[in-house]
């Protein structure tokens, strides 16, 4: 008996093993990729993952994301790539952290992956983010710059045309205000952060003023003070736009312009797939157009964008590189901006009917992309938003005059421009 059982029991266990050795389970390499929060529906997102799934079956991916504000997602990296950490492969970097990141010797040289003559493909401004010394160090994969959204229906039934100058808009959100109730005039994003500085700058290059001329800070100027003491203005002089502004980032401010609430919204385009969603209560009633101009001045929009890097310690590089091809791809850019309204990197997508049949003003971005201002492309942007912002954050509270904000912020910039090379 004792011996039957045995031997039943290394039939058991023989049957057993013959079967794993018979099936091996596929070998997979995982591929952690990093972003922010997407904005809108997470689902259509996974689709686009999922996808990229099927087609590259020996890799599982995992999606993680981050907080939604840049500037927490920057304090993420730079605390994991000093560390020298293998945790993540794929990043999603703002514009403005690419020559930080390749000068640090966190990433991979992705030059191979858009030779010379397809850099042609791609707006001049990203671009030029993701090249340092000569090599490219990410592949841009969205793009943003700073919009008029404003409400066509309110505009129209009280015969105003989209506002071209910033005293044009003051005048048109006091008409409208003043007689559709519960509804507030121009909503922007003032807190202390990232999305601030982009802000401000759209205001001060439409004065014709600008942080640095040939590499010098020149932030003190009479066209920066008028432009910032402008901005405190629209609060407590014109009071179109609410104080709540002072605390609000791009979220907020859209969830607003989307709930009925306000004539204007300045924001980045994704913003717009959202308002036009099934079951908002905007849809159908929006426009967008430039950011207005001082009397005199350009439109100016701030270039913003997200670019894809590869983590130089990454174990899996060329599955990652994978990633990042499909991803920055026509067909994967186009998805994109059909299902979440990020808008392609790639300039010929701006032709393609399907994208301009579904979003009409996409023909009209591509001169907005072309001429985005960027931000100082340097590797010491960071340090160089970590000074403005605290000074644009206390002139627009009112906690300081826009003269002293400025004389603040440019004798901290003159002190990094000077320490940094
Ligand atoms: C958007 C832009 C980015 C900018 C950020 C500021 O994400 O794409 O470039 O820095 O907004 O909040």
């Amino acid at each position: 008996m004792k011996r039957a059982f045995f031997l039943l029991l290394c039939i058991l266990v023989s049957a057993y093993s013959c079967k794993k050795t018979e099936t091996p389970a596929p070998e997979k390499t995982t591929v952690v990729f990093k972003h922010g929060k997407i904005a809108g529906d997470p689902a259509l997102f996974q689709e686009l993952l999922d996808e990229f799934e099927r087609q590259n079956p020996d890799i599982d991916l995992r999606d993680e994301a981050l907080p939604a504000s840049t500037d927490e997602q920057h304090q993420f990296y730079v605390i994991n790539l000093e560390g020298k950490g293998p945790e993540f492969d794929v990043l999603s970097m703002d514009v403005i952290w690419v020559p930080e990141f390749a000068r640090a010797g966190w990433l991979r040289d992705l030059s191979h992956l858009v030779p010379e003559p397809q850099r042609e493909e791609f707006f001049p401004g990203p671009m030029q983010a993701v090249t340092y010394r000569e090599k490219l160090w990410a592949v841009p994969w969205y793009i943003d710059a700073g919009l008029l959204y404003y409400r066509k229906d309110l505009l129209e039934k009280h015969g105003f045309e989209p506002p071209r100058t910033w005293a044009e808009l003051i005048s048109i959100s006091k008409a409208i205000t003043a007689k559709e109730p519960d509804t507030y005039g121009f909503i922007w994003q003032g807190k202390q952060y990232e999305g601030l500085v982009c802000n401000v700058l759209e205001y001060m290059w439409s004065n014709r003023g600008n942080v640095l001329r040939e590499g010098r800070p020149v932030l003190a100027s009479p066209e920066n003070i008028e432009a910032l003491g402008f901005m405190r203005d629209l609060i407590v002089r014109h009071k179109v736009t609410p104080e709540l502004v002072t605390t609000a980032i791009e979220e907020p401010t859209r969830h607003i312009f989307g709930n009925g609430n306000a004539v204007f919204l300045r924001n980045w385009p994704y913003a717009w797939n959202i308002f036009e969603k099934e079951g908002s209560a905007i849809k159908g009633k929006v426009g967008v157009s430039v950011l207005p101009a001082f009397e005199g001045g350009e439109h100016a929009a701030t270039l913003g964008g997200w670019q894809l890097g590869i983590n130089r310690y990454s174990r899996n590089p060329e599955a990652a590189e994978r990633l990042v091809r499909f991803l920055t791809s026509p067909s994967a850019q186009k998805t994109l901006a059909l299902t979440i309204g990020y808008k392609p990197t790639r300039k010929s997508l701006y032709e393609d009917r399907e994208l301009r049949a579904e979003q009409p003003f996409i023909a009209g971005l591509y001169d907005v992309f072309m001429h985005a201002r960027p931000r100082p492309v340097s590797p010491y942007y960071m340090m160089m938003t970590q000074a403005m912002q605290p000074e644009f954050s206390a002139a627009i509270s009112g906690m300081k005059t826009p003269e002293e904000a400025l004389r603040d912020a440019q004798k901290e910039l003159k002190r990094i421009m000077e320490t940094a090379e």
